[in-house]
């Protein structure tokens, strides 16, 4: 049988490593990993050894700019970590009967190189294909806060290369995110609101999805 899928995806500071610890606990204490499975976490990009060094390369803000990877090269950049981290992590571990837990996805990609670098979508999706493989996410949350909140919760510190693009461009990929939670697969919860009320909606979410199985 396949495991279950789970990825979250927001802006920078929305909540994304809070909510996925919360959720691995809640999972693990409540026995709702089927017996002799596990609970595998994870994050793009680096999910893999080799996505490790591709996470720097895209990250780094020690180049210059005119040296930094220009908006396709970035976008590429994210195509082969992801295509490693399903090869190598997701997909097997799926297989198994597994549960993968994924600190971002596709739903990044489209916002931050689409929505935000103003990619062209259909690219985006086509190498998204590749890169996954027919490989897609049981349930996509969508840790939804404003951009001044995000920015006031990185405030001390210190910024990787994307997260200096700025108001303008964070701006733009919330908008992005907001669009692709119309999916009837996201869940939009709102993240402004207190951890506990945020963990009990995403765990509400996780018992109707276990429900529908
Ligand atoms: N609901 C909340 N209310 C207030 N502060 C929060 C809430 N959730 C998380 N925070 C705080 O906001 C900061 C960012 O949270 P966290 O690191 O979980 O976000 P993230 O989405 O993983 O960020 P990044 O994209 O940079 O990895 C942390 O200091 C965290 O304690
Ligand atoms: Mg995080």
């Amino acid at each position: 049988m396949k495991g279950k899928f789970i990825v979250f995806e927001g802006i920078d500071g929305s909540g994304k490593t809070t909510q996925i610890n919360q959720l691995s606990k809640w999972l693990i204490s409540n026995h709702l990993i089927p017996e002799n499975n596990q609970l595998v976490i994870t994050r793009e990009p680096g999910g893999t050894e080799l996505g490790q060094s591709i996470r720097s390369l895209l990250l780094d803000t020690s180049r210059d700019k005119n040296k930094s990877p220009d908006s396709i090269t970035e976008l590429l950049l994210y195509a082969a970590d992801r295509s490693q981290h399903v090869n190598e992590i997701i997909r097997p571990t799926l297989n198994k009967g597994d549960w993968v837990i994924s600190d971002r996805f596709c739903g990044s990609t489209l916002a931050y190189q689409g929505y935000g670098r103003k990619l062209d979508i259909k690219l985006i999706k086509n190498l998204e294909t590749i890169a996954t493989q027919g490989i897609s996410p049981d349930i996509t949350f969508l840790l939804d806060i404003p951009v001044e909140e995000s920015i006031k919760r990185r405030m001390n510190r210190k910024d990787d290369r994307i997260e200096k693009e700025g108001r303008e461009f964070l701006l733009n990929v919330s908008l992005g995110f907001q669009a692709l939670s119309m999916d009837s697969k996201w869940k939009k919860i709102s993240a402004i609101n207190s951890k506990e009320t945020i963990i009990s909606e995403i765990q509400s979410e996780i018992k109707k999805l276990l429900k529908n199985k």
